[in-house]
């Protein structure tokens, strides 16, 4: 499905307004500080009950104001769906074509939402933690089965961080026997997840390396790496060895929630060695990648959203990063200017302008 018309209301600097988009190109264009990124958040907001740079939820809350709300009618040329997600007192509710869903589990995936932004760049720099959290937000939209499993791992991994910091006083042998199931309900979910993760990145990989020739027009091999904590076979085995270890620290040390992923270019790790410009790369072909997943897997056109994403790249690489969504049937992007912008692109987009004359309703040029 694609989006053609999102309204906001007393979010982030929205007080309230409205933007019209269409199938194919949209180019969101306006100055800094205007409110491009805003605009693609509360698209990616709304699709995936998240916001791809709110830590909390609440920080989208206008200043002053003490609830948001979003609203997005989609078409899929056929058919209309209008949801709407509200949130107030720490609380989000989504409401698709007037009915509250019950999970968000059930939505999330609904509505797939592939999204490039500048923060991204963050997968170089930061921890594994935000690594797991940017192939997670794939995986779950790709695998209803993974969303499910994923949180049922962690809720056990709770529990079972819960009884190790209990056991450090009480190592009674109620606790013991209950720590021995827990361990073995931990062991069973995230072998599952480790299948998946692994499943996934070979999945990725037969298209990236392509993509990435494509665009850059260059032979060298672009790869993920999924570096799992602990390998399948052993997990059990390093889980009991450690006992007295875990229980010393109070937590479980070994498990997909301390998985790592790399990006390899000819066998070096680009976060090591890489510039920043394949960096860059790397993740847009996984974005690339992960859109055509979902068009050839799924049969879904995902939303692509590109924030910010044309800067450094010279006109022919612009065309090319296009060119190579061409199976999805919505890309919006942001730039503060369209002079750095192949005019050929222009033609067929729908360019829209943010200005702050213009304070409640944000048009169709
Ligand atoms: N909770 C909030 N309430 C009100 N305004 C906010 C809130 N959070 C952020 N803002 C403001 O919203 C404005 C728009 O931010 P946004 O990131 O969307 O700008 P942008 O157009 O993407 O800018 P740039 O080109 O620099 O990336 C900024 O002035 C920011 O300070
Ligand atoms: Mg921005």
């Amino acid at each position: 499905m694609y989006i053609e018309k999102l309204y906001v209301s007393t979010f982030r600097c929205y007080k309230q307004s409205f933007v019209g988009f269409k199938k194919g190109l949209n180019i969101v264009v306006g100055d800094n500080a205007i409110g491009k990124t805003t605009l693609v958040e509360a698209i990616h907001t709304l699709c995936l009950a998240k916001s791809f740079r709110a830590k909390a939820d609440a920080e989208m809350i206008q200043y002053n104001a003490d609830k948001f709300a979003i609203k997005g009618e989609f078409s899929d040329g056929k058919s209309k769906k209008t949801v709407i997600l509200l949130y107030s007192n720490n609380l989000k509710r989504i409401k698709v074509d007037n009915e509250f869903v019950k999970t968000l589990g059930n939505y999330v995936g609904n509505l797939p939402v592939v999204c490039y932004s500048p923060s991204n760049i963050m997968f170089f720099l930061s921890g594994s933690l935000f690594r797991r959290k940017f192939i997670n937000t794939m995986l779950c939209q790709l695998s209803r089965e993974y969303l499910f499993v994923s949180n049922e791992y962690n809720k056990i991994l709770k529990e079972r961080n819960a009884l190790l910091k209990i056991m450090q006083q009480d190592s009674s042998v109620r606790n013991k026997t209950l720590l021995d199931t827990l361990t073995e309900r931990l062991i069973v979910e995230g072998n599952k997840i480790i299948d998946m993760r692994c499943s996934f990145v070979n999945n990725i990989n037969n298209v990236l390396d392509g993509t990435y020739k494509r665009m850059f027009g260059s032979f060298d091999e672009l790869k993920l790496v999924y570096l799992p904590s602990v390998e399948k076979k052993e997990f059990c085995e390093k889980t009991k060895a450690l006992y007295y270890e875990e229980v010393k620290k109070g937590t479980t040390q070994y498990g997909p929630h301390k998985d790592d992923y790399i990006f390899i270019i000819n066998n070096k790790n680009i976060g090591e060695y890489g510039s920043q410009g394949q960096q860059k790369a790397a993740l847009l072909c996984v974005k690339i990648a992960l859109s055509e997943m979902f068009c050839k897997e799924k049969k879904v056109s995902p939303i692509v959203l590109l924030d910010d994403v044309f800067g450094e790249l010279d006109a022919s690489k612009q065309n090319k990063l296009l060119s190579l969504f061409q199976n999805v049937k919505q890309v919006i992007m942001t730039t503060t200017t369209l002079s750095d912008i192949d005019k050929k692109m222009l033609i067929n987009a729908n360019v829209i302008y943010l200005n702050e004359k213009e304070e409640t309703q944000h048009g169709r040029k």
